[in-house]
């Protein structure tokens, strides 16, 4: 798939890089479909943007659906929640109605009951014949292990052709913490991912990703990469 790769002198011009990118997504989905669903990463990575986000007065709320890529399986009001800390850096500082922020429902029973009500939302949002969810931009991390969402080396979730979502047992994971996330089918049907990437380890591996043709094997990053379109944002500090 088609693979941008921007690098950024820090962490700062990333951030008001990607905030700019995906802005000019929003607005572009808008114009041209009427509304514009874009997933979120987790992570500490992208909390600056998402916070000036929150200052962009021409963002497209209105018409702005959100999701997420992964949720721990915290509580929301948890400093390791996702969608609790881009609710309190972003969602509920924007006019973002609140049935357009669609929750991954981590309280929803043990994880893999959890994960199974969060593909039922997301199948009755896009439609019983939907093959997969028509998300316009996915933001993505990468952990230095070349996972990312909760899409671990070796998760089967990665092998996963039919369901979009999956329970991930998350025990190597920082924080160690059941995880529900998107499997590879469902992150593959987006229009486009961008990756948020600051550090010189993980700059490292995405130089790694893009010059080894076993990448998609060896990291879930790299085998995301080759199902959709993919700019890569990477500020090595
Ligand atoms: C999560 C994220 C995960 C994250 C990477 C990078 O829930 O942890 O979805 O994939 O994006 O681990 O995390 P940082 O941005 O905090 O380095």
């Amino acid at each position: 798939m088609i693979a941008e790769v921007r690098r950024f002198p820090d962490a700062a011009a990333l951030t008001a890089a990607a905030a700019d990118r995906i802005t000019s997504e929003a607005r572009d989905a808008v114009r041209r479909r009427g509304r514009f669903f874009w997933v979120l990463s987790g992570g500490r990575t992208p909390l600056p943007v998402y916070e000036r986000l929150a200052g962009v007065g021409s963002f497209p709320w209105a018409r702005t659906h959100v999701f997420w890529g992964d949720e721990r399986c915290v509580p929301r009001g948890s400093p390791e929640s996702n969608a609790g800390r881009a609710l309190r850096v972003l969602l509920d500082r924007v006019p973002i109605p609140r049935e357009q922020i669609h929750l991954p429902p981590v309280g929803a029973g043990p994880p893999a009951r959890a994960a199974a009500r969060w593909e039922e939302d997301l199948r009755r949002f896009f439609g019983r014949d939907a093959r997969r969810p028509a998300f316009d931009l996915v933001l993505l991390g990468l952990g230095t292990d070349g996972h990312t969402a909760s899409l671990f080396p070796g998760d089967p979730a990665l092998d996963e052709k039919g369901r979009w979502t999956a329970a991930v047992e998350g025990a190597g994971a920082s924080p160690p913490v059941a995880r529900l996330t998107l499997t590879a089918a469902a992150l593959g049907g987006a229009r486009h991912a961008l990756f948020l990437i600051v550090g010189s380890a993980k700059a490292r591996l995405v130089r790694h990703i893009q010059t080894d043709p076993t990448a998609a094997l060896r990291y879930p990053a790299g085998r995301i990469a080759t199902l959709l379109p993919c700019t890569w944002y990477v500020a090595e500090g």
